[in-house]
């Protein structure tokens, strides 16, 4: 990465592939642009759109899919399409902005669980589910600053005594996690009728806007209940492109996955060697705690000094950041093993 002039080690942001700058996409955008401008204003009928969907659908494995102009919107959507299926929402405590902002906008009564707690969802849904009700859960999947993993497949458990549905906004799961990347569903087992996700294309596909995959029903259900497509002008169409080519560059290149995969392992190895207290997840965002006297603001500053970019997140400064400052680590398939060891090595001097 080039900043003012000068190069970086870049370890923040979510193009975990680093397909932002890939030629493919790059190529795709630029010859839509030149092929239909920016896009239809409010229309959909423009092929780069209608290509997302069904690339999607394959990737997903799902019969249809559907794209919409961000990924924020994408909980907005399902919980949405799904409010005549369930009777109260239960979500956990700390889920990003778009979670809150979409099941605010429902109109049914919200229940808070702790954080990443499916006993604490048990005693949520014990407390206020009258017979006959029906709890929708919603949470992250991977929450975007500490990197943590919703245990979803417990929550699927809890949940199927009620006939509970399950939606995960799974932003930074979809493209990284499971056998064929098709995120936390996948990773956990938990793919199937109850299960929904609400995906982006802009961080590990490349691309723009917001994917859900789903069944015919749900399609028909987003078709009645949800405005967005209808009344909004669609993702633009040269980042359509783009996406699309970000979704088949996944598809065909199955080693990137294993790529990012290794170099998450090794990293989370090579820090749990420093001291720091990091799990062995297969997820590609990595979070340093505070321990002993080590200043963390002063260690982002640090390592930018020594060309290397880590995100100081403050705290409570995003959605899931704890109650104290942390830095975050985004790992990407592009990252050579020397860069991987600059950003230790420069830790070690760091806090020994
Ligand atoms: C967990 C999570 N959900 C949703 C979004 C929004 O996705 P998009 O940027 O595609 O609108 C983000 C971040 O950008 C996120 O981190």
């Amino acid at each position: 990465m080039v900043i003012e002039g000068k190069e970086y080690d870049y370890f923040c942001g979510t193009s975990y592939y680093c397909l932002h700058g890939h030629e493919r996409l790059i190529r795709a955008a630029c010859d839509a642009a030149r092929k239909y401008g920016l896009g239809p204003a409010t229309g959909w009928d423009m092929p780069p759109l209608r290509e997302v969907e069904e690339l999607a659908a394959a990737f997903f494995g799902t019969p249809k899919a559907k794209y919409i102009v961000s990924g924020y919107l994408g909980n907005f959507t399902l919980a949405h399409a799904l409010k005549g299926e369930y009777h109260r929402i239960f979500v956990d405590e700390v889920s990003h902005y778009s979670v809150f902002d979409a099941i605010n906008s429902v109109g049914k009564p919200i229940h808070p669980f702790p954080h990443l707690n499916p006993e604490g969802l048990r005693d949520e849904l014990k407390r206020h589910l009258r017979p006959g009700e029906v709890p929708l859960t919603i949470t992250d999947g991977v929450f975007p600053v500490t990197g943590a993993m919703a245990p979803l497949k417990e929550y699927a458990q809890v949940l199927a005594p009620y006939g509970g549905i399950l939606c995960v906004d799974d932003s930074h799961g979809v493209g990284v996690l499971g056998g064929n990347g098709r995120g936390s569903l996948e990773y956990w087992g938990i793919e199937g009728e109850r299960c929904y996700l609400a995906g982006t294309l802009s961080k590990a596909f490349g691309g723009f806007g917001g994917i859900i995959p789903g069944d015919e029903a749900l399609m028909e259900r987003i078709a009645r209940y949800v405005r967005i497509p209808v009344g909004a002008s669609p993702p633009p169409v040269p980042a359509a492109a783009a996406s699309a080519e970000g979704i088949r560059i996944l598809a065909e290149h199955p080693e990137l996955r294993e790529r990012l995969r290794r170099n998450v392992a090794y990293l989370r190895a090579r820090l749990r060697d420093l001291g720091f207290e990091v799990d062995d997840s297969p997820v590609p965002i990595i979070s340093l705690k505070p321990r002993g006297n080590l200043d963390l603001k002063r260690t982002q500053e640090k390592l930018k000094e020594k060309g290397i970019i880590v995100k100081y997140v403050p705290p409570r400064g995003y959605s899931d950041a704890p109650g104290v400052g942390t830095i975050r680590i985004a790992v990407f398939s592009e990252h050579s093993r020397e860069q991987l060891d600059r950003l230790v090595e420069a830790l070690r001097h760091l806090v020994h």
